[in-house]
């Protein structure tokens, strides 16, 4: 009875907000009168503030005009008109699949096709998409229907299909609010807000994040991808391939709209039903991430601004001397000559000796590289001399020759020149040269630096691409003492790719023209050409960053013959196979803290798990407390690495003691279970799928976890609940229903009940760690570099469900090695399974499911939690044979049931599966009680 009503007052909710399509996005200009000139409707009542004022009158859409196969001819209805382009009389809509992922396209002709080389692997999965279509009104409308309960998970019957040659609109209903994704953006929380009407801006910008309130700018990638989970916790994924600069519109409804200025609607529907299906589903399709290098999981120390190279081996030398683990040292554009790409400056003297001192101590290097290259030095001489090509203008007569003709390698070239961090101009690769000219001499121009400098990862920035004061008379790099005056360019506006009908949020955001807002600020004019005036920039320039990505992994992988790890700043779908990413500039702030847990776990949706931000924040100072509660933070993030502005004081973790504790204790964590982050990152190379993951991911029924942005796990068996506020001591954090074990110093191994608990978390211990019943985590002894850790013992944390049983995953290889494919990858694979007995025979099993000659350290520790027996250590049986157990250094706790054993050489992995049997005695009286542990749980523990 209550559920009946429940749905009719859904249903009538639905009539009586009719989702408007907004008419009048634009910042200026709108009035009763502009409106209803556009042949739209103006209604101004009491509406909330972001309902639209003017929209659309209803019966905007196609009608079906003929149906062949999956092939649906469309034909525009009468209903109101495009007010941004002429419609296009006829429409195409077809449907394909790629094993279980549905495509519909809705197209016109011949049209822009993003040139993005996906796999596009077909997925499997357990359940079925259909399209289901309704004809029967003149607005055409078409469904996708989740085969095994009829759900509705696109509803396009809302109306609203526009297709012109520069606007394109569709929307739909949605089965629930439940949406993530979207991006690249700051999202202030992990779920999508339907309350209102809000649009995000999706278009390839230089934007520092904005994270101190709600602000829906783009910002430096382009991900057209959400997943949803349905109101059963079913999940589905949406990708809409498209290159354009475009826009999206979460509504009441709850309904989406989304628009943009090119190309096709693409859609491809990924069924899961489990969220981390979908992401599979997901990078089968646009590709799996790449498997980043081992030693680029360690801890990576960076900032603009140093002086000279004194300055980088003084503040790597205190963070060594702190004993603060650290693998990584990475120099900013300070260490070029003047900014120019492959040179090093004067003050950088001894860089090429100070990496092999650096390498001697297992150290790596990374260094950064724009794309933008100075038109006046030998690296642009053997660009030019190999016919590699840059991005152009598409006639010689558009030219600006007042700049053009100051450089003789550039003034007879139609190359748009304009000027990024070096001091004269610059001109920007040609990734998408067909001839691959481009491709090679980058190739061999990191080659020719890297025999002067061995660095060995690659950073690459600026590549939206960043351009310095389009269209602006007074650049701010005028009044920047470190910057000459080089002249800006400027856009001719009178043509249809840099002044189209709708610019989209991406420049309404920042204003119109009439406050200089451009789709061509802070970038290169849109009418721009690659590809031999094959593409144009309007079309590809979202795709920058994935191109220069693409080439930069093949010139990290010839110039090293190493995997190492290339990160990009700007980043599309599939970016991921090539590149990990950082959040960008992101501010010293606690909101910026907060949004970059977020973050993170919004880029493993988009399928690059190498991800992470700049830890203690890049512009403005740090302080102490944030500096310390974000590098433990930052610690549970697969890319960790503390970078500063220029100007800002000092933020390394030596700069304060306390804050060099916190690191050294939540590095050494990090380090110590660093063989389950690396087999996470090699699970989801191989398989696809997340590395950070949001905890909803593996708690999709339990709506509790569908909006918590500020916790999250590491694959399925470790939850994360960092401090994130301001004089916080203690952390709420909510455990769904399972099993959890403390991994925190003072609760170390009990168990937590689930629900909201408030976990102590003052600054000298470890944020909260979980981890999940019935988990086998795999671990190794901590050492000062991710080189040295690699040299020690392993151990196995068991942490048993309910029943007394675990399982977990262990992946191994050299940790350098190029991945060709799998398939003929040198890898070892342990798959380990334990099964407690009370009174009986406990057994771990490992098996060797695939072995290589790689070496491979023993496992010499094995920790049991919840151990509900008192082990006999003369029972150990170790493949049938007995096994002596050093009783020096194990020990079992009746009252906490931990239970370890350390046995120097215990397990040989290399030799096969394995068997470790023992026995113990039935559970002791002695009932396990938190208040006990958090006394001092060693103190009671007692040596057998
Ligand atoms: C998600 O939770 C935050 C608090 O963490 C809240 O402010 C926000 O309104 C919630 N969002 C939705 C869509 O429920
Ligand atoms: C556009 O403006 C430029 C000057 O900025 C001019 O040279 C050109 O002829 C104009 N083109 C058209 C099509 O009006
Ligand atoms: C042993 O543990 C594994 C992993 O949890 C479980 O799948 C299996 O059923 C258990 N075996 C027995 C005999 O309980
Ligand atoms: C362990 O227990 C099993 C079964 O109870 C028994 O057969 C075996 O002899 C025991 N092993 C040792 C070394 O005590």
């Amino acid at each position: 009875m209550r559920r009946l009503l429940l749905l009719s007052l859904a249903v009538l909710a639905r009539c009586q907000t009719q989702t408007r399509f907004d008419c009048f996005p634009e910042p200026h200009g709108a009035s009763q009168q502009a409106c209803e000139a556009r042949g739209c409707i103006w209604n101004q009542q009491s509406q909330p503030q972001s309902v639209p004022w003017c929209y659309m009158a209803p019966g905007v859409g196609y009608k079906l005009g003929s149906q062949s196969g999956a092939t649906y001819s469309l034909k525009k209805n009468s209903g109101p008109k495009n007010p941004w382009g002429l419609d296009f009389p006829d429409v195409q809509l077809t449907t394909k699949t790629y094993g279980s992922i549905l495509n519909v396209k809705i197209t016109s002709g011949q049209r822009y096709e993003p040139p993005v080389d996906f796999p596009k692997q077909p997925a499997t999965s357990s359940e079925q998409l259909t399209l289901s279509t309704d004809a029967s009104t003149d607005v055409f409308s078409f469904a996708v229907v989740r085969q095994s309960n009829n759900r509705k998970i696109f509803d396009t019957s809302i109306g609203g299909l526009i297709f012109s040659d520069q606007f394109i609109q569709i929307a739909t209903y949605l089965p629930s609010e439940n949406m993530y994704g979207w991006g690249e953006n700051t999202h202030q929380n992990i779920k999508h807000d339907f309350s209102g009407y809000l649009t995000w801006g999706m278009f390839a910008r230089d934007q520092p994040p904005n994270s101190g309130s709600l602000d829906t700018m783009n910002l430096y990638g382009v991900h057209p991808y959400y997943m949803l989970v349905e109101p059963d916790g079913k999940t589905h994924g949406v990708l809409i391939l498209n290159s354009n600069a475009q826009e999206v519109t979460t509504a009441p409804g709850p309904s989406l709209i989304y628009k943009t200025i090119g190309g096709n609607l693409d859609i491809y529907f990924f069924p899961g039903p489990t969220p981390e299906q979908v992401t599979q589903q997901y990078l089968s399709f646009i590709g799996r991430p790449f498997l980043p290098a081992y030693w680029s999981l360690g801890y990576q120390l960076s900032r603009y601004g140093y002086k000279n190279l004194d300055d980088v081996k003084a503040r790597i030398g205190a963070v060594r001397d702190a004993g603060v683990p650290i693998d990584i040292g990475v120099i900013d554009i300070d260490y070029m000559d003047r900014y120019k790409d492959f040179t090093t400056g004067s003050n950088f003297n001894g860089l090429s000796s100070y990496v092999q001192q650096m390498h001697d101590w297992s150290m790596k290097l990374i260094l950064i590289f724009d794309p933008a290259i100075e038109v006046d030095y030998p690296s642009f001489q053997r660009g030019i001399s190999a016919n590699a090509k840059f991005i152009e203008w598409e006639n010689a007569n558009q030219v600006m020759h007042s700049i053009q003709d100051m450089y003789p390698l550039a003034k007879d070239t139609k190359i748009m020149l304009g000027v990024v961090w070096p001091d004269n101009h610059v001109a920007f690769p040609d990734f998408f040269d067909p001839t691959s000219n481009t491709q090679n001499w980058w190739i061999s121009e990191f080659k020719n630096y890297r025999s002067q400098v061995a660095f060995d990862g690659i950073w690459i920035d600026m590549n939206e691409p960043s351009n310095f004061g389009t269209n602006d008379p007074h650049p701010w790099y005028f009044d920047n003492p470190d910057h000459p005056n080089a002249a800006p360019l400027f856009c001719p506006m009178n043509n249809s790719w840099d002044m189209p009908p709708y610019l989209t949020h991406s420049v309404w955001r920042f204003g119109d023209a009439s406050t200089g807002a451009y789709l061509a600020t802070n970038t290169l004019c849109l009418l721009a050409v690659q590809a031999n005036n094959q593409q144009r920039f309007y079309n590809t320039k979202n795709l920058y960053g994935l191109s220069e990505a693409i080439s930069t992994q093949q010139a990290l992988f010839q110039s090293t013959g190493k995997r190492g790890a290339v990160v990009s700043r700007s980043t599309f779908p599939s970016a991921g196979r090539y590149a990990g990413h950082w959040l960008g500039d992101n501010t010293a702030r606690w909101e910026d803290l907060r949004t970059s847990v977020i973050g993170a776990q919004e880029f493993n949706l988009f399928g690059i798990p190498y991800v992470g931000s700049d830890v203690c924040g890049f512009n403005g100072d740090s302080n102490e407390e944030l500096c310390l509660r974000w590098q433990q933070m930052g610690a549970f993030h697969s890319f960790f690495r503390n970078h500063n502005t220029i100007g800002a004081p000092p933020q390394d973790p030596a700069v304060w003691p306390s804050v060099a504790a916190a690191s050294k204790k939540a590095n050494l964590f990090r380090y110590q279970y660093l063989p389950y982050l690396f087999s996470l990152h090699f699970i989801a190379s191989m398989n696809g799928g997340t590395v950070v993951r949001p905890v909803f991911f593996e708690f999709p029924m339990d709506t509790e976890t569908l909006n918590l942005s500020e916790q999250f796990m590491w694959g399925k068996s470790m939850l994360i609940a960092p401090v994130l506020k301001q004089g916080a001591t203690s952390v709420n954090v909510y455990l769904p229903e399972d099993r959890w074990y403390s991994l925190s110093d003072m609760t170390y191994g009990i168990i937590v009940s689930e629900g909201y608990r408030t976990m102590s978390a003052p600054t000298t211990s470890l944020i909260p760690v979980f981890v999940r019943g019935g988990s086998i985590i795999p671990r190794q002894t901590p050492a000062i570099t991710t080189d040295a850790t690699r040299q020690n013992p392993f151990e196995a944390l068991v942490a048993p469900d309910a029943n007394g049983n675990a399982e977990g995953v262990l992946y191994w290889d050299d940790g350098e090695t190029i991945v060709k494919d799998f398939g003929s990858h040198p890898y070892h694979q342990w798959q380990y399974t334990y099964n407690f007995t009370s009174g009986g025979t406990t057994r771990l099993s490992i098996k060797h499911s695939k072995s290589t000659t790689v070496p491979v350290p023993t496992l010499d520790i094995l920790e049991i939690f919840d151990f509900r027996g008192t082990p006999d250590y003369r029972s150990f049986k170790l493949n049938g044979q007995t096994v002596n157990i050093n009783v020096q250094t194990s020990s079992y706790s009746p009252i906490t049931k931990r239970l370890y054993i350390s046995t120097k050489g215990l397990i040989d992995l290399s030799k096969g599966d394995v068997v470790l049997e023992w026995n113990s005695s039935s559970s002791s009286t002695l009932e396990f009680s938190p208040k006990m542990v958090a006394l001092e749980s060693n103190r009671y523990e007692l040596k057998l």
